[in-house]
């Protein structure tokens, strides 16, 4: 695993959205996550947004990943894992996960961890952010 760098400044993506059936509003935040060069094909880094759980970023042939950073099955950073294709195999019982997805392969591992988003702007890394949260009915 890479170190962790410091973190820019959350920025919002203006990308509110309101369903009304749900009574739920979801907005997103771009945070950055390093520079491309910060992080080898094959290996990831952990960043911590404000507000957020850790995220792992991930580096493959097919692109930029991230997921939550903490496996689904117990507590252990899958940043630390092992990157073969686009898959990340935990590193304390070996379940691993796709990364486009986040569904584990099988146990001992059942749930799937979050993806999120990733945009590359100008040789930067940025990870996006949703959350959700309730809206009053009006
Ligand atoms: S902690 Fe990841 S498979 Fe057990």
């Amino acid at each position: 695993m890479s170190e962790t760098p410091s973190l820019a400044p959350a920025r919002s993506t203006d990308a509110s959205n309101v369903d009304q059936t749900s009574e739920q509003a979801t907005s997103s935040t771009l945070v950055y996550a390093g520079t491309t060069d910060s992080v080898q094909f094959g290996e990831a880094l952990r960043i911590n947004p404000p507000g957020a759980a850790p995220i792992a970023v991930f580096r493959t042939d097919e692109g930029f990943f991230a997921i939550d950073d903490t496996c689904t099955h117990q507590d252990a950073s899958l940043a630390d894992g092992w990157v073969e294709d686009c898959t990340v195999e935990c590193p304390l019982h070996e379940a691993c996960f796709d990364l486009r997805t986040g569904v584990p392969s099988g146990p001992p591992a059942s749930r799937p961890v979050v993806t999120h988003a990733v945009r590359v702007v100008e040789g930067a890394v940025y990870v996006e952010i949703t959350h959700a949260r309730d809206v009053d009915a009006a």
